[in-house]
């Protein structure tokens, strides 16, 4: 989706010498039609993109619209431009091999080293990072056979994303849909920037690494409380903004831990790939301040994205809630949980960066803000992010809008679009802070 008003991150970059060569791979499945958002989304980040569709492929998109997109011709054949030995050319050039979708079908090729087209020769010549989004019928995902292949290639260093779940083709639902087009090029480039790839080395001052050296803790996802052990008191909060952030925050060099509590599966699976981050899991408040205070002293940055109940059941019940015992009106005491953001900045270290998020349940920028502003009082971030929530807005969106405020309640950035540009976002602004 294009937004005017999009941030321009570092990676937004015409700069030649950050420019990665990008192979993207795209077989033949009803999700290759979302392949072109992958494309674009190299492009617009000044990257020199390389498609190559399985014949297949083209079936369901076609190759003007895939040239037009990436700016280059499109081949499928091992016999195109013979004389250029463009089979094993293009993977001994690439940075990055990102093939979306993924079917069954490819990545078993891939898992099995057969290299009967030219994606296959590609992917078999090059030594560059490869990053697979799977995407298929959910039996086909966990059939015994795609279940191995899916293991073998991970064994070998491929970057599996997704898939996620959610409906797919002919009114099925379940895990197999192709991860978001963002969330794919986010990760692909994290992928990218912590490989070390022998392919060719331009790659090297290829990475984008303006927060080398930066160690960054972030929270995502919503914490569940338990009332039993069947039952719990949770929120819908994703996760989706937090892996943004550390997605974008590992590309530009930083090393990331997440402090998972309960996040969107795929989300999970895709951040727990990268290389450089690292992933705590959690579960109730109580646990996440636990994480988050005993990381805290080993990071330079401190983001707090999670979704935190203010609340928890004052008992858990041993054994399941039984109706019998309740009766028809059933009555839960709960007990406020501690405020972990306003621990975390009253123990600020020295040159350390506390980042706070404002969930408010507001279309109004101006009201935003002013709630924002009183928050902020009560918390003592050194950044707060205002973001609006609501039925339909905010947790589990693509997309989202923020107003960032420093400690004073002054508006130091604003930013709208996919929450992988707003996360870029936000970390120019925590390094233009940290600049000061
Ligand atoms: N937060 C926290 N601990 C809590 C509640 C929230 O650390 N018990 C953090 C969140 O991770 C977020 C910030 O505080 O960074 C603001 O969360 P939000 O839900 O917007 O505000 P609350 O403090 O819960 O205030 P209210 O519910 O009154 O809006």
């Amino acid at each position: 989706m294009t937004h005017d008003s999009s941030p321009h991150s570092p990676a937004d970059t015409t700069d030649p010498a950050r420019r990665l060569t990008i192979v993207v791979g795209i077989s033949g499945g009803i999700a290759a039609y979302k392949a072109v958002g992958v494309v674009r989304g190299f492009v617009v980040q000044g990257h020199d993109v390389h498609v190559v569709p399985t014949e297949a492929a083209l079936r369901f998109v076609g190759a003007p619209t895939l040239e037009a997109i990436s700016r280059n011709p499109v081949h499928t054949s091992v016999f195109d431009d013979v004389a250029q030995v463009r089979h094993v050319a293009l993977g001994q050039q690439a940075d990055l091999i990102v093939v979306a979708p993924a079917t069954a079908h490819t990545l078993a090729k891939i898992a099995h080293g057969l290299s009967d087209d030219l994606l296959g020769t590609t992917i078999l010549a090059s030594t560059a990072p490869l990053v697979v989004a799977p995407a298929m019928h959910t039996e086909m995902w966990r059939n015994p056979a795609t279940v191995a292949n899916t293991e073998l290639l991970r064994s070998r260093g491929v970057t599996v994303v997704g898939p996620a779940d959610g409906p797919l083709t002919g009114g099925d639902s379940g895990p197999g849909r192709l991860s978001e087009p963002d969330e794919i090029v986010a990760a692909a480039l994290a992928v990218a920037s912590r490989t070390s790839s022998t392919a060719h080395d331009p790659a090297e001052e290829a990475r984008v690494d303006d927060l080398a050296g930066l160690r960054l803790v972030v929270s995502a996802g919503g914490t569940r409380e338990p009332l039993d052990p069947v039952r719990f008191i949770g929120n819908r909060s994703t996760g989706k903004q937090g892996a943004a952030i550390a997605l974008a925050a590992a590309r530009r060099g930083a090393t990331v831990t997440v402090v998972a509590a309960e996040l969107d599966g795929a989300v999970l699976r895709t951040i727990a790939a990268v290389p450089g981050i690292r992933v705590l899991p959690v579960s109730t408040a109580l646990e996440l301040e636990t994480a988050m205070r005993g990381e805290a002293a080993a990071n330079d940055v401190v983001v707090m994205t999670a979704a935190v109940a203010d609340y928890r059941p004052a008992e858990v019940s041993a054994g399941k809630i039984k109706k019998d015992d309740t009766g028809d009106e059933m009555v839960v005491r709960l007990v406020r949980n501690p405020d972990v953001l306003a621990g975390l900045v009253a123990d600020r270290g020295v040159d350390q960066t506390v980042v706070g998020f404002a969930a408010e349940t507001t279309d109004d920028r101006d009201e935003l803000v002013a709630l924002g502003r009183t928050k902020q009082r009560r918390k003592g971030a050194d950044l707060l992010v205002l973001n609006s929530v609501g039925w339909s807005a905010g947790f589990g969106s693509d997309d989202t809008a923020v107003v960032v405020i420093d400690r004073d309640g002054t508006d130091v950035a604003e930013a709208r679009g996919t929450k992988h540009e707003v996360a870029d976002a936000l970390l120019t602004a925590v390094a233009a802070l940290r600049a000061v």
